[in-house]
């Protein structure tokens, strides 16, 4: 089985990067981060605090967590309902880097996570793949950008939708969101030793995925077109 593990702080273009070389590639695309929102969101709606761990940890076992492949979307599910948009709102995002500095909500998801990657060539983004998820993986990228470049980029996808947040909220957001997921004693941010640094401050879509697809392409040892 062949895994590339993405890493790499909030907003420098994994998911998009990632979803896109899955579809090239015919791997899976696992976005983990879509797990921890969707927890961070469970517990927003039952009214806890995602910081508190003793109260998201109580929730666990009513949480039903599921994913599936749509037409080659990664759709994520609490019980029956589809959260996949539910789970992209600003409030979720931070949940989400709330309930993943919670060492039981990191080992819930862990074992979901090791398995999709027995079972077929995956694509999996997140913070500790490379890591802790899946230390052995074929390729691992850890992708970053200044947090500038990356605040500009979310606040443009906000503008995109219609959602009016000040530019300086989302610098904010995005500069907090680092502080929570590198600060945290469990499975913080970080680059594995063995991962490929790239850095997209300065590049484009076309040209983050022409890099990507190179440094995949020398790992597996094979030609992408
Ligand atoms: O990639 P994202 O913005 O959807 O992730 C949301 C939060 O989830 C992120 O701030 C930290 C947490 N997360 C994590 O702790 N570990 C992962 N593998 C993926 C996400």
């Amino acid at each position: 089985m062949v895994s590339v593990a993405i890493d790499g702080p909030a907003g420098a273009g994994k998911s998009t990067l990632a979803r896109r070389l899955a579809a090239e590639l015919g791997y899976i695309y696992v976005d983990t981060g879509a797990m921890y929102r969707a927890i961070g969101l469970y517990a927003l709606r039952a009214g806890k605090d995602p910081k508190d761990n003793a109260a998201v940890n109580a929730l666990l076992p009513q949480i039903e967590l599921r994913l599936a492949s749509i037409e080659g979307e990664q759709h994520i599910y609490l019980k029956e309902e589809d959260v996949s948009t539910a789970i992209r709102t600003e409030a979720a995002g931070m949940a989400a880097s709330a309930v993943g500095a919670n060492p039981a909500v990191r080992a819930f998801l862990l074992e979901l996570q090791r398995d999709m990657a027995k079972k077929q060539d995956v694509l999996m983004d997140g913070r500790d793949i490379g890591t802790v998820v899946l230390p052995d993986a074929t390729v691992k990228i850890f992708l970053t950008a200044t947090p500038e470049a990356r605040a500009t980029r979310r606040w443009k996808e906000y503008q995109a939708k219609g959602v009016d947040t000040p530019y300086e909220e989302v610098l904010a957001d995005v500069k907090q969101r680092d502080y929570q997921d590198t600060h945290r004693a469990a499975a913080p941010l970080k680059r594995a030793d063995d991962a490929v640094l790239l850095d997209t401050s300065e590049l484009d879509f076309e040209q983050s995925l022409a890099a990507m697809k190179k440094i995949i392409a020398e790992k597996v040892n094979q030609t992408i077109k």
